[in-house]
């Protein structure tokens, strides 16, 4: 653990143009600290949830849900205090006051925002950091559970499936992942094709609104319970847990990985992936996932590794895939059955055979420098523009793309259902992934440069007017405002692309639920009618 840091530090981190406002920060903070207590009952004593710098563990509990090691620099902004709630009454509290003093605060579940707007802020901010809310309640009879944001995904498979062996739920593929951040944000996994996101199946939800009272489905109304399934909640509140509708899984699901690179016809294999990804059958889901390998000549070549899975058997899958996709060349001895349970672990490189417990594991440190960015693309792309790809593709450095299949019962849920608008009409989602493991801006620059060159090269061949991005693939090239406001023109800009025709129905239900615009960040809702 490093030593925590002084709040002279923080105030010596600030630009200069601030410097005069940051003497009044300390006032800030007691003022807020001062207020806390007298918004919570004395069983419930909120002392043990707050830390400041001068607390020894700031440090560690400020790090512990920072995924991404390229905000884990001594130039990230650092909090004032950090609240770790555990009680809901402190969420309240936390609200109530921070809101009474003018203070900004950033919600954090699991901590995995792309560019971690859940813990930096260029103004004076507190976290309200929820990983301590995390219970899972699982009622197999009704096929029903109420979740706390702080629970990671990991978490809630392994309770799933500590009940039932034919339950699941179609969420993300990081067990790390917060459902707080990840629901609200759409929350998409490989049964998309077969039940689409985290948020067709969320049911009911408790949020802490403005004035700090919570909320339910009911006393929320339809349309703000319509805006946190998928417009992002930190425009609209803080969702304390969400009752989610669980689906039915096989016993046994299969689940495969097999690669090809240019030489192996990588090429075909994917203009092929293409014709039949959106239609076929809903139980089957094959990520396209290219990389830049080295080949035997020690030359640069792109590798192409197909990850499937299908909520059925081996046998069932090959016949389907060799009418299908024969192209793919699936054998037998490339496919696993496993529980519902193991694919979760497979989809994120834990060698099968490993005690499921390893889905409950939260200390893992960020290792990994990242940036991503995404795309949605609508229309085949000819085998010579993939050979054009992979020209640029070979530019980059430590980018990974995985193309995710669309279509499936994507197709058959209206655009405007939830906020989440890439429904029908959809091929296959990218995302392009750049990671790099060295510290400084000359590694963060380029690999940032080089990433923005690709995503520029690939704009023949995605969605256009606007060109669409996928919220929880968070990118704040695309459009951003100041920490501090939200101006409405710039919204619209990252608003379009994330909600298409949706973001001025999510900013009417702002301006209902928090016209003074208090919950808000780089890339929020801006209150408007
Ligand atoms: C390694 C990795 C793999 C990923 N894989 C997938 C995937 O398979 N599918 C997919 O859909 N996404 C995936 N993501 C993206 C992920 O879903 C989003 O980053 C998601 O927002 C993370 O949620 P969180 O709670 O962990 O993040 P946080 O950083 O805590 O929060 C993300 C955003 O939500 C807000 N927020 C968090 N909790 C609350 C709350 N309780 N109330 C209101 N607002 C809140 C935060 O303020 C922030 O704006 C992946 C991310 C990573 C890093
Ligand atoms: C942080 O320090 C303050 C002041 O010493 C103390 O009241 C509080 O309980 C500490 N927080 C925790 C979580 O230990
Ligand atoms: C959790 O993961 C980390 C990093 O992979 C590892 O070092 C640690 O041993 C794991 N903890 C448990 C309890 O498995
Ligand atoms: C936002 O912060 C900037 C300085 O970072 C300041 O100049 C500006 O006035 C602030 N805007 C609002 C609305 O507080």
């Amino acid at each position: 653990m490093k030593a925590s840091i002084s709040l002279t530090q923080i105030v010596l981190s600030v630009p200069l143009l601030l410097f005069s406002a940051a003497t009044s920060y300390p006032l800030l903070l007691d003022n807020f600290l001062q207020c806390l207590p007298n918004h919570v009952h004395a069983s419930n004593p909120i002392f043990e949830a707050i830390y400041t710098p001068s607390n020894s563990s700031f440090q560690s509990v400020l790090v512990a849900y920072i995924k991404n090691r390229r905000f884990l620099t001594s130039d990230t902004p650092k909090p004032l205090a950090i609240v770790t709630a555990l009680h809901e009454s402190h969420v309240q509290a936390t609200v109530i006051c921070a809101k009474f003093h003018g203070l900004q605060i950033r919600i954090r579940s699991g901590g995995h925002d792309f560019e971690g707007l859940s813990y930096r802020s260029d103004v004076p901010f507190v976290i309200l950091d929820l990983f301590n809310l995390r219970s899972i309640d699982i009622d197999i009879a009704s096929e029903t559970a109420w979740v706390q944001s702080g629970a990671i995904l990991g978490e809630l498979y392994y309770e799933i499936a500590k009940k039932s062996k034919v339950h699941g739920f179609p969420a993300g593929v990081c067990p790390t992942i917060g459902v707080g951040g990840h629901f609200s944000g759409g929350g998409y996994g490989n049964m998309l094709r077969k039940y689409g996101l985290s948020v067709d199946h969320i049911i009911d939800a408790k949020l802490v609104d403005v004035n700090g009272n919570i909320l339910n489905r009911k006393s929320m109304g339809e349309d703000l319970f319509w805006a946190i399934r998928g417009g992002g909640g930190a425009s609209f509140g803080v969702i304390l847990s969400w009752k989610i509708k669980l689906v039915r899984v096989p016993q046994r699901v299969t689940v495969f990985m097999v690669d090809r690179t240019l030489e192996e016809g990588a090429t075909d294999t994917v203009y092929q992936w293409q014709q039949i990804i959106s239609k076929i059958d809903k139980e089957l889901f094959i990520r396209a996932q290219p990389q830049v390998v080295q080949n035997d000549e020690d030359e640069k070549t792109v590798r192409v590794t197909f990850i499937g899975q299908f909520l059925g058997k081996s046998g069932k899958l090959l016949s389907l895939l060799t009418k299908s996709f024969p192209e793919l060349g699936l054998k037998q001895e490339d496919c696993k059955e496993v529980s519902w349970l193991e694919s979760t672990m497979f989809w994120t490189n834990i060698p099968l055979g490993t005690p499921p417990e390893a889905l409950l594991n939260r200390s893992i440190p960020a290792e990994l420098f990242f940036k991503s960015k995404s795309d949605y693309v609508k229309e085949i792309i000819s085998k010579q523009d993939l050979e054009n790809i992979w020209k640029q593709f070979l530019k980059t450095e430590g980018m990974v793309m995985q193309w995710n299949s669309y279509g499936g019962i994507m197709k058959e849920i209206s655009s405007t259902k939830t906020p989440f608008p890439h429904r029908a009409g959809y091929l296959f989602k990218i995302q392009y992934f750049t990671l790099w493991f060295t510290e400084g801006t000359e590694a963060t620059d380029r690999h940032i440069r080089l990433a923005r060159e690709m995503y520029d090269s690939m704009a023949p061949y995605v969605s256009k007017n606007p060109r669409e991005a996928f919220l929880n693939y968070r990118d704040l090239d695309i459009g951003r405002n100041p920490s501090n406001e939200t101006n409405f023109q710039e919204a619209q800009v990252y608003g379009s692309k994330y909600f298409k025709g949706n973001f001025l129905r999510l900013a009417a239900v702002k301006k209902r639920v928090d016209p003074d615009n208090f919950f808000k960040n780089e890339q929020s809702i801006p209150p408007f009618d």
